[in-house]
């Protein structure tokens, strides 16, 4: 084609194989998109039956709150490309990990080790990775406990495994963590130095509080008073 010339309608009309595999590649993503609807289900059904079982047996409930989310397609496509990653919906479902999330709320910290635990003991999940930012905070003072979970989700063809983000923290923890990716959002990232300071010290005092209110807690629980705490 000269270089200047308008293409003609035959030139600029897809051809039916580009067609076909714009029409593949929609469907591959609803398909992903509902096998992590799926997922959330199956963990959110888990969560559900520790907590009740909980406080059924134990007359405790570990857990305040619990949220789910799966990535909006836009937002997973951003992510897709900034990951430089191609439109291959087996290669995005291996390798962003955090297209179905669940967000779980404890009161201790104790505990969200004990739901950690109970879930990935489970014979259906596989933990395929954690992130401890509890035992080791992130430099702004973020803590919260991330596991990457697999979890079979059984759909006509049979069982296919499907990863989802858990992220399990306390209420101080999540108190912190709100207000954190709020003033992140509104400077765009680009938190002034005296507002960060400000926030790390701010994820210490919460840090302090789960402390004390734990010690508090063991200390009624047991019935005996701890005169050092
Ligand atoms: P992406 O950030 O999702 O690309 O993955 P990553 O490998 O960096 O995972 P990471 O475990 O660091 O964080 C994943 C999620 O944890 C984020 O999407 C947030 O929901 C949460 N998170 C991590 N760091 C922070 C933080 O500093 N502040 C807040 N408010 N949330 C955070
Ligand atoms: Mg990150």
């Amino acid at each position: 084609m000269e270089i200047g010339r308008e293409m003609t309608p035959a030139e600029t009309a897809l051809t039916t194989q580009q067609i076909e595999s714009v029409r593949q590649l929609r469907l591959d993503f609803s398909q992903l998109i509902m096998h992590h609807r799926f997922v959330i289900d199956e963990v959110l059904t888990k969560i559900s039956i520790l907590r009740e079982e909980s406080v059924h047996t134990r007359s405790y409930n570990p857990i305040e709150h619990i949220s789910s989310r799966v990535k909006s397609p836009r937002s997973l496509l951003e992510k897709v490309h900034r990951r430089g990653l191609p439109l291959d919906t087996e290669i995005i479902r291996r390798e962003i990990t955090d297209i179905a999330g669940i967000r779980i709320t404890c009161s201790f910290i104790a505990d969200t080790y004990h739901v950690l635990e109970l879930l990935t003991a489970q014979n259906d999940v596989r933990l395929v990775e954690v992130k401890d930012y509890i035992a080791e905070p992130k430099p702004n003072g973020y803590r919260s406990l991330h596991a990457i979970l697999e979890v079979p989700v059984f759909l006509r063809s049979g069982p296919t495994p499907v990863i989802c983000e858990v992220q399990i923290r306390t209420i101080a923890m999540d108190f912190w963590a709100s207000l954190e990716h709020k003033i992140h959002y509104k400077f765009d990232g680009d938190v002034p130095d005296r507002l960060v300071g400000e926030l790390t010290e701010a994820a210490d005092a919460a840090s302090e509080l789960d402390r004390k209110m734990e010690r508090l807690h063991a200390e009624v629980r047991s019935g005996s008073p701890d005169v050092d705490s």
